[in-house]
């Protein structure tokens, strides 16, 4: 007895494989994370974060124009702010001349089609390194929601098209929407990190921006009581359905990999677009295993990328992006 039906036919060659492919990522599909610091002519290389750089102005506009002509029309803007200029409050981030700011401007003079999203958080300002006020050993819940909305009205003035609040305080997207409505910018769209986890893969990122918590006294070196626990799998779609009823434009889920199951539960419920972001853990995994010859570096970025569009996602958020274009090719 010989088997009737072949599934190893559509797997001959490659021009068969190619016509049979169900998922195909493009450059459109990405958001390309970028680190901003102060200065003039500085491209640091971020030592977790090989062949990532942290750029000074001057550097970005050259960047979101190379970025523009491969394809990549989205950037999410993220801030390394000096540490004279930090307090609990995380007042420099309200600065309208402050680095995020000239950040918008610069990419929008240098490529004015270019999207720009930013990242609205407290900690890159915050002398503590948390996504929130600090009192009495808690994380201030709503005073930090309504510093988050005037924080992305700075932002939407500048010129963000998006603000992309990665704090996971409840009912800040009802409060940026709110504050974002009574200032006229009725256009400025909302990504939430709605289903934000707490993770041991922010590591790098932390480095990049040497934004980590910092020891308070009764106060966690975590982010535990606002990030979500990584075991919970229906809180997500709770605090994602949450955020759409609040004005969520675009939901995202963070980490990536070990959160498609994630990725595929919320686009099976939501009817808005859904992000994941493959966070700076997850990059310096690959770097880290690929310099010592253990895996082979492009082949494990497309298929970990292909992945996370196959579990659902319609937009990836990596520091992969250029890699994926050059092996798009
Ligand atoms: C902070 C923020 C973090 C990331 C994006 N925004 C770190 C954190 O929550 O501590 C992580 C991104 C990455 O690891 O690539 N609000």
């Amino acid at each position: 007895m010989y088997p009737l039906k072949r599934n190893r036919r559509l797997r001959t060659n490659e021009s068969i494989r190619d016509l049979v492919r169900e998922t195909i990522i493009s450059p459109k599909d990405f958001l390309v994370p970028l680190f901003v610091t102060e200065g003039k002519g500085i491209k640091e290389e971020i030592a977790s974060m090989p062949d990532y750089y942290r750029l000074s102005l001057d550097y970005l506009g050259a960047e979101v124009k190379e970025l523009w002509n491969m394809g990549l029309h989205a950037v999410l803007l993220f801030v390394k702010v000096p540490e004279n200029l930090k307090d609990n409050k995380g007042t420099e981030a309200l600065n309208d001349d402050g680095l995020m700011q000239r950040a918008i401007k610069t990419v929008k003079d240098a490529c004015p089609g270019m999207l720009v999203m930013t990242d609205v958080a407290m900690d890159p300002y915050s002398s503590f390194g948390h996504d929130g006020i600090v009192e009495n050993g808690q994380i201030l819940n709503d005073e930090t929601s309504e510093f988050l909305a005037e924080m992305s009205v700075s932002h939407a003035l500048a010129g963000a098209d998006f603000v992309a609040p990665s704090d996971m305080m409840d009912g800040r997207i009802l409060s940026i929407r709110e504050a974002l409505e009574d200032e006229g910018l009725i256009n400025t769209g909302i990504m939430s990190y709605s289903a934000k986890y707490a993770s041991a893969f922010y590591g790098p990122f932390r480095d990049a921006l040497d934004s980590a918590p910092v020891d308070v006294k009764n106060v966690p070196k975590d982010k535990k009581t606002y990030q979500m626990d990584y075991a919970n799998r229906f809180e997500a779609l709770k605090e994602t359905e949450m955020d759409i009823d609040e004005g969520a434009d675009i939901v995202m889920v963070k980490p990536g990999l070990c959160y498609l199951d994630i990725v595929r539960e919320i686009r099976n419920e939501v009817d808005v677009p859904v992000a994941v972001y493959q966070v700076s853990g997850e990059y310096a995994m690959v770097k880290a295993a690929a310099e010592k010859g253990w895996l082979d570096h492009d082949a494990v970025v497309m298929e970990q990328l292909t992945a996370m569009k196959r579990a659902g996602a319609n937009i990836i958020a990596s520091y992969f992006a250029k890699d994926a274009v050059r092996l798009l090719g």
